[in-house]
């Protein structure tokens, strides 16, 4: 995507774009293309959660025992990088765990440790110290609301539940994962349910997030609203 170039109105602040939303609401794929047209860093939130889900998993600690969890996110030897196709690539305690964190189990444990106000503590000051310039796309639940609260643009992204299951349905069938749709929706809306309903930093749009609702629009078009969003706030005056 070419002439996506945004400067901030004012230089001296790294501009930060905030896109939260339910799971399978498209937002990876926007976040990925919006930081590559911008040519910003991208923050995978949920990778954070999934890495901390798994690492839990692997040392038999219980989803549920908080000072546990909150004591591994604090410490989790955690690493992102490329491939030499420019396929993102995540490592947890050198090893590399990039298909690991993407399972359906890793995403619903995910939501459990999520849920912790311990674990969503210990995970902030990792997750502001990747705010670098010249931009950061900050991809996740509580971006807008509680991460960045300062954000130059947020972004809220929707689309109807039958919609997301279709997608992550499609996603999994081309990774090879097999998946009911059946199945998915019902883990997608129990999913929704416990990201909506925590008490700890709950899934809910920024009152100055721009809402965008993907229902029926193209990837390409959805990004392309986002550039343009984004150009709008940035441009001075
Ligand atoms: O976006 P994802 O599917 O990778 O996220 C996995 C889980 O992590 C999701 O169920 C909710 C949680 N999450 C969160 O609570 N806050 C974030 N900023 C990102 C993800």
């Amino acid at each position: 995507m070419s002439g996506a170039s945004a400067s901030p109105a004012r230089p001296d602040v790294v501009p930060v774009l905030t896109i939260d939303g339910p799971s399978g609401s498209g937002k990876g794929t926007v976040c990925r293309a919006a930081a590559q047209a911008l040519g910003w860093a991208l923050l995978d939130s949920g990778a954070l959660y999934r890495l901390v889900a798994l690492a839990a998993r692997q040392r038999g600690i219980a989803l549920d025992d908080a000072p546990a969890l909150g004591r591994l996110a604090e410490g989790l030897d955690i690493r992102f990088g490329s491939d030499a196709a420019g396929e993102e690539l995540v490592w947890l305690d050198g090893r590399d765990v990039t298909r690991a964190i993407r399972t359906e189990t890793a995403g619903n444990d995910a939501s459990k440790v999520a849920a912790l106000p311990a674990v969503r503590t210990a995970l902030l000051g990792r997750q502001r110290r990747f705010v670098a310039p010249p931009g950061l796309v900050a991809d996740g639940r509580d971006m807008g609301t509680v991460v960045f609260p300062d954000a130059a643009v947020k972004i809220f992204l929707t689309a109807s539940a039958d919609e997301r299951a279709g997608r992550r349905y499609k996603q999994l069938k081309e990774k090879g994962v097999a998946a009911t749709l059946a199945a998915l929706s019902r883990e997608i809306a129990e999913r929704d349910q416990r990201d909506i309903s925590r008490t700890a930093s709950p899934l809910v749009a920024s009152d100055d997030a721009v809402l965008l609702d993907t229902t029926g629009i193209t990837v390409d078009a959805v990004v392309r609203r986002v550039l343009e969003i984004v150009r709008e706030r940035l441009s001075p005056g």
